[in-house]
């Protein structure tokens, strides 16, 4: 039965709206039993779930987490190009929340890929906000068909990882609208998300959980998001700015501390209960909208099943010149890399679960009886050059017909929490790579990694195929498009720069406090596209073993919406995808521009020795841009050229369209002073007075929002704490290790290593947050304190009774 929610928030004592606007513990929010609310259940996603067991946990579900299918993380997925396919996988997981009656997926991760340094790169969608937008559309629809809540995170401009629980992101508002906020609005806009998290980090100076601008005035006010805004996971400040500035519900749920600053806050009049009524009216609302379901036992085998077509239809053929792909099973072949044996299908951090049935690339290669012989070459967990095991490797490689390298990054090296400290790929794996092409050039190279990497021997490599992060079925999608059985389709949904130094302002990135967004609205292929920048692979590439003519096109434009159409034929034997990409161009403008936007695209099966007409339709909202003097997103009028491609800068066919609106942009404010010739080189003086920014640079003292790896530098005090910090985490590594079943053991070793490396950029604000009995804020402030040389007022904080 729906809840009377004028009725419950009368009945609401001030003390229950208090503690309602937390969660009870990890992964739950508060029920009220007296008046008929029941808990709300949430788990991790976004590409299956880690249900935690026992949800009175606080943390570490993955200790005591169930089994769930792991699907392709996000990047994966998208490189699909496939919206069936996202709208099955989002369907599946949802049919998993029922199946463990979870009521929300905190899925899906959309902030922009404006970095490949990001560890979290592998979770988010693409660098293009087109692509995040369409995938995170049918995303949200897949779940909330079935009526479980989905959860679009991390609301806005998480797009670094050692700085996100206490760093800023600084941003000018036309890439903020144009590329940052555009698949979250859009997103809301196409099929209203029950729920959204905010960011840790802070936006122009605020954080993200109490920006009044961000949560009320953009998210609520100019999107009409009617949902639950939640934190991420210990991500508040002050609490009751954050009530005032439209954070509904704060998670996890174990500070007390902060329930004490709301009842103080509305002592004092910062906050008034009517500010109260308006969070916990939306949570109520939640409750009413995804209702109470029966558990329903899912098909995990079915699931299975699905994540190995996923995995399929998401990989991609980077380079097949001389045809070395398809195999033959019957050749010989050699197998080098560690991958092999131990290929990577899932990102580390919160998003890692326990997969239902792993596929492992060695053990479908024997099944299908592959001819080859294995050498390791490497060892994955290290960088470092093993001269005897390339020594094996090498010795077997000569008269062998086609040699596979199994490449890529693990854990080690990219995941949540931390950033990459290097675009290189891992210095052994490039040695091995080196060292074979001396000796035999007919390499596939197979990738399975997070995100790209620099390899300069990726041009002398005839064959590569990339996974990304393809999930538990990804050995098996492997094996059946090396093997021919199925034919590759996916293309890339973000560039492969050639090296570290191509990326712009990179050490802007490495930042370790405040990050300048210097180049503006050119992320990604934006950039190397405008600035005619060389890349390794280009957004959109892919190839097929199938091979396409294209004709007939057409474009116009009428009633508001551009029609693209073209015939396509494939003139191969072999069946398979193509995928067409619109893009826009506008030459003439009153403001900077990127050369190339996305704003649409169609994929199609077509057999062999057949045609398919594709028809593209684009809504002329895709024109849009931010108009800094109206604050409104706009289109200028005059004439776009429409671009049909294969992939960014393949055309097809183009012609011009005019377009006539009302609105024209004006050129005249500060901020369009940014040119496409200044913006590569702009100053942080420059840069923050055209935006009108004023930054505080880090000072050299310890705060609540320091980082634990400050204190290494800290007093002797503070340096203590810190090794008791490491150690303690050590600790649970040694515990982890004494157990017997080794699936398990190493599944949760990688955890804890996450949760030890994670730990450095953690915040003494942030232990607060997430469990205030073990760390309470006097004891953290006095922390602080000691870690500053202040003994006296450090104990003085620490003995402090509450
Ligand atoms: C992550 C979120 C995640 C949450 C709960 C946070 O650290 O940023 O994406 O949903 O933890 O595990």
């Amino acid at each position: 039965m729906a809840l009377d929610i004028e009725k419950i928030i009368k009945e609401m004592t001030v003390e229950e709206k208090i503690q309602f606007v937390s969660g009870i513990n990890g992964f739950e929010t508060k029920p009220i039993p007296r008046l008929g609310v029941r808990g709300i259940i949430m788990s991790d996603g976004p590409h299956g779930l880690r249900k935690s067991k026992d949800s009175s946990e606080t943390m570490d579900t993955t200790i005591n987490s169930e089994i769930s299918v792991c699907l392709p993380s996000g990047t994966s997925l998208a490189s699909s190009w496939d919206n069936e396919l996202i709208y099955k996988v989002s369907n599946a997981i949802a049919e998993e929340c029922i199946h463990y009656g979870v009521d929300v997926i905190l899925g899906p991760a959309i902030n922009i890929q404006r970095n490949p340094l990001c560890g979290r790169h592998f979770e988010y969608v693409s660098e293009d906000p087109y692509i995040s937008a369409n995938y995170a559309s049918i995303y949200v629809k897949g779940v909330q068909d079935l009526n479980v809540a989905a959860c679009l995170k991390h609301f806005a401009c998480n797009n670094n990882e050692n700085t996100r629980l206490f760093g800023s992101s600084y941003v000018d508002e036309r890439a903020l609208h144009e590329i940052y906020l555009k698949p979250f609005i859009d997103t809301i806009k196409a099929s209203n998300p029950y729920t959204m998290m905010c960011a840790y980090n802070k936006l122009n100076g605020t954080f993200c959980s109490e920006n009044y601008e961000l949560l009320t005035s953009i998210l609520r006010k100019r999107a009409g998001f009617c949902g639950v805004i939640m934190s991420d996971w210990s991500a508040t400040n002050l609490r009751y700015e954050g009530v005032k500035a439209g954070l509904d519900l704060e998670m996890p749920g174990s500070n007390k501390d902060n329930d004490e600053i709301l009842r103080v806050a509305l002592k004092e009049g910062k906050i008034t209960e009517e500010d109260l009524n308006k969070r916990c009216k939306n949570i109520l609302k939640l409750n009413n909208v995804i209702k109470e379901k029966e558990r329903k036992k899912c098909d995990f085998e079915k699931h299975h099943l699905l994540a190995i077509e996923a995995a399929e239809k998401s990989a991609i053929l980077l380079k097949n010149e001389t045809n070395l792909l398809p195999i033959n099973k019957d050749e010989n072949y050699v197998i080098l890399g560690e991958m092999f044996e131990k290929n990577r299908y899932q990102g580390l951090g919160s998003s890692f679960i326990f997969p239902y049935k792993r596929e492992i690339l060695k053990q479908c290669f024997d099944t299908e009886g592959i001819n080859y012989k294995y050498f390791k070459g490497y060892e994955l967990d290290s960088d470092k050059v093993d001269e005897k095991l390339e020594n094996e490797a090498l010795k077997e490689i000569k008269d062998t017909d086609k040699v596979f390298i199994c490449v890529g990054l693990n854990d080690e090296f990219e995941c949540e929490g931390l950033d990459r400290k290097t675009y290189k790929l891992p210095d052994n794996q490039i040695s091995l790579v080196n060292k074979v092409l001396k000796v035999n050039k007919n390499v596939i190279l197979l990738i399975f990694s997070g995100s790209p990497f620099e390899l300069d021997a990726i041009e002398e490599i005839p064959s590569i195929l990339l996974f990304n992060l393809g999930g538990e079925g990804v050995a098996k999608a492997a094996t059946n498009i090396i093997l021919g059985k199925v034919n590759p389709s996916g293309k890339l949904v973000t560039t492969w720069p050639k090296k570290e130094e191509d990326i712009p302002y990179i050490d802007e990135f490495k930042n370790d406090t405040n990050i300048r967004y210097k180049e503006s609205i050119y992320v990604g292929y934006r950039y190397y596209d405008t600035f005619g920048v060389e890349t390794n692979f280009n957004f959109g590439h892919g190839l097929s073993y199938s091979k396409f003519e294209y004709t007939n096109p057409s474009i116009i434009y009428k009633n508001g919406r551009i029609k693209c159409k073209l015939t396509v034929k494939n003139i191969s034997n072999v069946d398979g995808y193509e995928t067409i990409q619109v893009y826009y161009e506008k030459e003439e403008s009153n403001v900077y521009r990127a050369k190339n936007s996305l704003i649409g695209f169609k994929k199609e099966f077509i057999k062999a020795n057949s045609e398919k007409e594709f028809e593209i339709e684009i809504d002329k909202k895709e024109l849009e841009i931010f108009d800094v003097n109206s604050k409104e997103m706009v289109i200028e009028n005059g004439s776009y050229l429409i671009k049909i491609c294969k992939r960014l800068g393949e055309i097809i066919a183009q012609n011009s369209i005019d377009v006539v609106e009302e609105s024209q942009l004006n050129s005249d404010t500060k901020i369009n002073q940014f040119t496409k010739d200044n913006i590569l080189n702009i100053s942080n003086a420059e840069f923050d007075e055209l935006n009108g920014f004023k930054i505080e640079e880090k000072g050299k003292e310890i705060t609540l929002f320091s980082p634990i790896k400050d204190y290494k530098n800290s007093h002797l005090i503070g340096r203590i704490f810190y090794k008791a910090a490491i150690k303690s985490q050590l600790k649970q590594i040694k515990k982890v290790q004494k157990i017997e079943n080794k699936e398990i053991r190493d599944h949760l070793t990688k955890n804890v290593n996450f949760s030890l490396k994670s730990m450095l950029n953690f915040t003494l604000n942030a232990m607060n947050n997430f469990d205030c009995n073990q760390m309470p804020k006097h004891t953290a402030i006095g922390l602080v304190e000691l870690a500053n040389g202040h003994i006296f007022k450090g104990l003085k904080s620490i003995l402090k009774k509450k």
